[in-house]
Order: structure tokens, then C-alpha cells, then sequence
């Protein structure tokens, strides 16, 4: 969420489009329903956006448990990874890898959450904020449920806006923290 709002106060346009879909969708009903949240489409494209560029688990690893031989055909080579090997799969540079077909990966844009084709021109791994395969996260729909809620109870209520001057910098600590914190000034709308 902290990540979220930085991206918003960063980026006027995306923040008012985020409010028009909350005003047509919500109107002046204070507490989401369970029936609104699939319509938050936008809100829910912007959630996985920031989760691409600051996923809040960065890096994580497996241990071969038997002896790997993977091709790699693009480059026609063999990769061995042998029984007790640490293999790290670091999230965050997967994100933001353009050959694995993200298109200006460092650009801050929902909208490419918002169109099914470019889905087809990427890497059916090129996304992985909540890991993949069977030790993938159990709690990823409830996390994406209660994010769309709050995100929009909070562009319903409050503004908020960047206390300048702040150096705004990513550290691993097993979740994604901004190493100095991240400070808004925040009113009431
Ligand atoms: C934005 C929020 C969240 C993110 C980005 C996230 C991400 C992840 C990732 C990447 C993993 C795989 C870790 C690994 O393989 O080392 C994971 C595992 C897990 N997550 Fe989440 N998670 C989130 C929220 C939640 C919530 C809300 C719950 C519970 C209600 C939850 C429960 C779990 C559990 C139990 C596992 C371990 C699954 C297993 O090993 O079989 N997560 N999560």
C-alpha cells in the first residue's frame, strides 16, 4: 500500500483516473460491497502495476532437491543445477526485464494490466509478486480483495501528498521497505 500511494502521488493522471472509477462504481456509498469489487477494474490494474514494480517480496529461493539439467533454447545452451543447490529467483529484476516482453519496464502504467493481448507477448513467468507453482501464496486473492478495499476507501477520503525532499529508497528486509520511510502529508478530502 505504501508503494502504491507513492506510485499515485507521483503520477496525477493515474490518481484521477483512479477516483472517476471509484466515484462511477462506489457514488456516495461509504463501504465497498462484495459486488463492486470485480468492477474495480483500474483500481485493481493499479494494484498489480506497483506490485510488478515494487513487489513487496523481491527475492526468493528453492533447493534443488534432485539434480536439474534445463535447456535454455534461446541461447541453445544446457544449465546444470545440482542436488542442494540455492537457486534465486529474484522477482523484482524479472519484473522489469524487457526481454521477457515488458514493454518500457520501468515506466509506471496500469493500463498494461488492462489489455489482454499484451498478456500474450509476455513470458508466462514475467510475473511472479506472488510466486507461482505449489508453494505459491495461499493468501494472494484475500490480498488483492482487502488492497482493492482499502486502496479505494483511502482516494475516497483522503489527499495526500509527498513531504519533499525525502530520499525514497527500496531495501530488501524480506518485505520491500523504503529504507527511510515514506512520509505524506495527508487531509481530508
Ligand atoms: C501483497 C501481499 C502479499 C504478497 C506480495 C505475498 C507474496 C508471497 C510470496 C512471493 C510467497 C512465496 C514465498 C516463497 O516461496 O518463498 C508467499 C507465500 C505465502 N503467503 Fe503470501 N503474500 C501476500 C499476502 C499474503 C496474505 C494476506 C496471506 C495470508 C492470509 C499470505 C500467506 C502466505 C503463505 C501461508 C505462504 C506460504 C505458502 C507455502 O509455502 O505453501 N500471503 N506469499
Amino acid at each position: 500500500m505504501t508503494w502504491t500511494m507513492y506510485q499515485l502521488s507521483k503520477h496525477p493522471d493515474v490518481l484521477a483516473k483512479a477516483r472517476e472509477e471509484i466515484e462511477s462504481v462506489l457514488g456516495n456509498q461509504l463501504y465497498p460491497q462484495a459486488t463492486n469489487l470485480s468492477q474495480l477494474k483500474y483500481i485493481e490494474a493499479i494494484l498489480q502495476e506497483s506490485l510488478r514494480i515494487f513487489p513487496p517480496v523481491a527475492l526468493i529461493d528453492r533447493e534443488a532437491i534432485i539434480d536439474h539439467e534445463i535447456h535454455d533454447n534461446q541461447n541453445d545452451t544446457k544449465i546444470f543445477i545440482s542436488k542442494g543447490t540455492t537457486v534465486l529467483i529474484p522477482i523484482m529484476v524479472i519484473h522489469r526485464l524487457d526481454k521477457l516482453g515488458w514493454t518500457n519496464p520501468e515506466t509506471f502504467d496500469p493500463t498494461r494490466f488492462l489489455n489482454p493481448e499484451e498478456k500474450l507477448y509476455r513470458h508466462p513467468y514475467s510475473y511472479l509478486p506472488f510466486s507461482i507453482g505449489t508453494r505459491n501464496c495461499i493468501g494472494q486473492n484475500f490480498a488483492m480483495e482487502e488492497s482493492k478495499i482499502m486502496l479505494s476507501m483511502i482516494l475516497q477520503r483522503f489527499n495526500f501528498e509527498l513531504v519533499p525532499g525525502q530520499n525514497i529508497v527500496p531495501d530488501l528486509k524480506i518485505a520491500l521497505r523504503p529504507k527511510n520511510g515514506l512520509y505524506m502529508y495527508i487531509s481530508q478530502r
